[in-house]
C-alpha cells in the first residue's frame, strides 16, 4: 500500500539531516570549485516520480513497457545538449563523470591499451589514468603535466610523450587547472600519432556552453562531462561524440557499463540544459569568471600566491605555504569560519595529497547566489583573515559571523521548500 506520510513523519532523522544540510548550504560560503546550487525546477525534476521507472535501452527502443513519458524527457535532454554544445551525438545516461569516462575507455579501448592523460598532481582527474582508478588499472598510462615555471600545460612535453609512447587515446581536461585548454593543439598532437582525442569538460562545461571557454567539440572525437558543476544541473554525467562513434558509444553506456538509467536525473538534466540555453545563463557564466578573477586578485593583494598567476575560468589554486600553512590546515580553519574549500596539491607539490600545499577555490556556487565583485572582495578579506590566524578560534568565530551576515543578504532556497 502507498504511504502518503511526509518524510518528516516517516524518517525524522533523515529529514533533520536534510534540513541541517540546507541550513549549512544557506549560511556558509561554498567555494568548492566542483559544486553548485541547482534551481528549484531542477530539484523538482530530480525529486520526481520518474525515479520509479525502469527504462533500459534508449528512447523508442526500450526493454520495458510504459516508457512513453521518460522517452519525452530523454529526447528533450539529448536535443537540448546537441543544440547547446553543437554535438553530433549525445548520450545523457551516464550516472556520473566517472561513468562517462568509463564508457569511452571501455567502448573504444581494449584492456592493456595505452591512454595519455594529465597527471593528477598537475590538475588532472583520477579517471585520467591514476593507478588507484579503473583507468590506471585496466590500461597502460602515460601522463603529461604542467611546466614547472609557468604552471601551465606543457604542450611540448605532451607532444614528445605522444610521439614516444603512441597512446591510442589522449585525454585533455582537468579538475584543478585555471587556464584555457588549447584543444586544437591536442588535436594536432593526436593526429600525429593517430590517437583518438577525448576532452573531459566536467569542470568547464557551463563556460563552454556559454562560449566563455573555447569549445572542444570541433576538435575532439569524444567530449565527456559532469552535469553538476558549472553546468548547474543534477549530479550526473554525459558523453558527446562524433556520429560514426554513436552506436558503439551507446552500447558502451548500456549495456556495457550501466543498467537502467536514472530517469528522474535525466529529467533534471533536461531542465538544466534548457536553463543553459538562455541568455541569463551566458551572463551567469561570464560573472563566474569575473568573480574568480576578482577573488584571485584580492587574495594576491593580501600576499597569497596564486598558482600560474591567476585564472581564465571558474577556479584557481592558492599556494598557502607562503602563509606558513598547508592545504590541510587551511581547509580546516576556513571550515571553522563557515568557508568551504578543498585542500589541493599544487604543481610539483612537496607535500602528500592529504596534506597538500594549496587550496582550490571556485566561484560557481557563490555566483549562483547572486554575488559579484564587491562580495568577492569581502570574501577575499575573510579568507586572508583566517589564513593569517589558522589556530585562533576567536578569529574564526568573528569571520563566521561576517560570513553569515553576507549569506543572509543572498538567500539560496526558500526555507519552506
Ligand atoms: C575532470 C573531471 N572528470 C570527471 C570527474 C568525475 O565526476 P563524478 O564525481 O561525477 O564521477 C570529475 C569530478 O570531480 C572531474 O573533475
Amino acid at each position: 500500500m502507498s504511504d502518503y506520510r511526509s518524510l518528516k513523519a516517516v524518517d525524522p532523522e533523515v529529514h533533520q539531516a536534510i534540513a541541517d544540510e540546507r541550513a549549512r548550504q544557506n549560511l556558509g560560503l561554498e567555494l568548492i570549485a566542483s559544486e553548485n546550487f541547482v534551481s528549484r525546477a531542477v530539484l523538482e525534476a530530480a525529486g520526481s516520480v520518474m525515479t520509479n521507472k525502469y527504462a533500459e535501452g534508449y528512447p523508442g527502443r526500450r526493454y520495458y513497457g510504459g516508457c512513453e513519458f521518460v522517452d519525452v524527457v530523454e529526447r528533450l535532454a539529448i536535443e537540448r545538449a546537441r543544440q547547446l554544445f553543437g554535438a553530433e551525438h549525445v548520450n545523457v545516461q551516464p550516472h556520473s563523470g566517472t561513468s562517462a569516462n568509463m564508457a569511452v575507455y571501455f567502448g573504444f579501448l581494449k584492456p592493456g591499451d595505452k591512454l595519455m592523460g594529465m597527471d593528477l598532481s598537475s590538475g588532472g582527474h583520477l579517471t585520467h589514468g591514476h593507478r588507484l582508478s579503473y583507468s590506471g588499472r585496466d590500461f597502460r598510462v602515460v601522463a603529461y603535466g604542467v611546466d614547472r615555471e609557468m604552471e601551465t600545460i606543457d604542450y611540448d612535453q605532451a607532444e614528445r610523450l605522444a610521439l614516444e609512447e603512441r597512446p591510442k587515446l589522449i585525454i585533455c581536461g582537468a579538475s584543478a587547472y585555471s587556464r584555457v585548454i588549447d584543444f586544437a593543439r591536442f588535436r594536432a598532437i593526436a593526429d600525429q600519432v593517430g590517437a583518438l582525442l577525448m576532452a573531459d569538460i566536467a569542470h568547464i562545461a557551463g563556460l563552454v556552453a556559454a562560449g566563455v571557454h573555447p569549445s572542444p567539440i570541433p576538435h575532439c572525437d569524444f567530449v565527456t562531462t559532469t552535469t553538476h558543476k558549472t553546468l548547474r544541473g543534477p549530479r550526473a554525467g554525459m558523453v558527446m561524440c562524433r556520429e560514426p562513434f554513436a552506436k558503439d558509444l551507446d552500447r558502451a553506456v548500456f549495456p556495457g557499463i550501466q543498467g537502467g538509467p536514472l530517469m528522474h536525473i535525466v529529467a533534471a538534466k533536461a531542465v538544466a540544459l534548457k536553463e543553459a540555453l538562455t541568455p541569463e545563463f551566458r551572463a551567469y557564466q561570464q560573472q563566474i569568471v569575473a568573480n574568480a578573477r576578482a577573488l584571485a586578485a584580492r587574495l594576491a593583494g593580501h600576499g597569497l600566491r596564486i598558482v600560474s598567476g591567476g585564472t581564465d575560468n571558474h577556479l584557481f589554486l592558492v599556494d598557502v605555504t607562503k602563509a606558513g600553512s598547508t592545504g590541510k590546515v587551511a581547509e580546516k580553519s576556513l571550515e571553522a569560519a563557515g568557508i568551504t574549500v578543498n585542500k589541493n596539491t599544487i604543481p610539483y607539490d612537496p607535500n602528500p595529497p592529504l596534506v597538500a600545499s594549496g587550496v582550490r577555490i571556485g566561484t560557481p556556487a557563490l555566483t549562483t547566489r547572486g554575488m559579484r565583485e564587491p562580495e568577492m572582495d569581502q570574501v577575499g578579506d575573510f579568507i586572508a583573515e583566517v589564513l593569517r590566524a589558522p589556530d585562533d578560534a576567536a578569529v574564526h568565530e568573528g569571520v563566521r559571523a561576517k560570513v553569515r551576515a553576507l549569506c543572509e543578504r543572498f538567500p539560496l532556497y526558500d526555507p519552506l521548500m
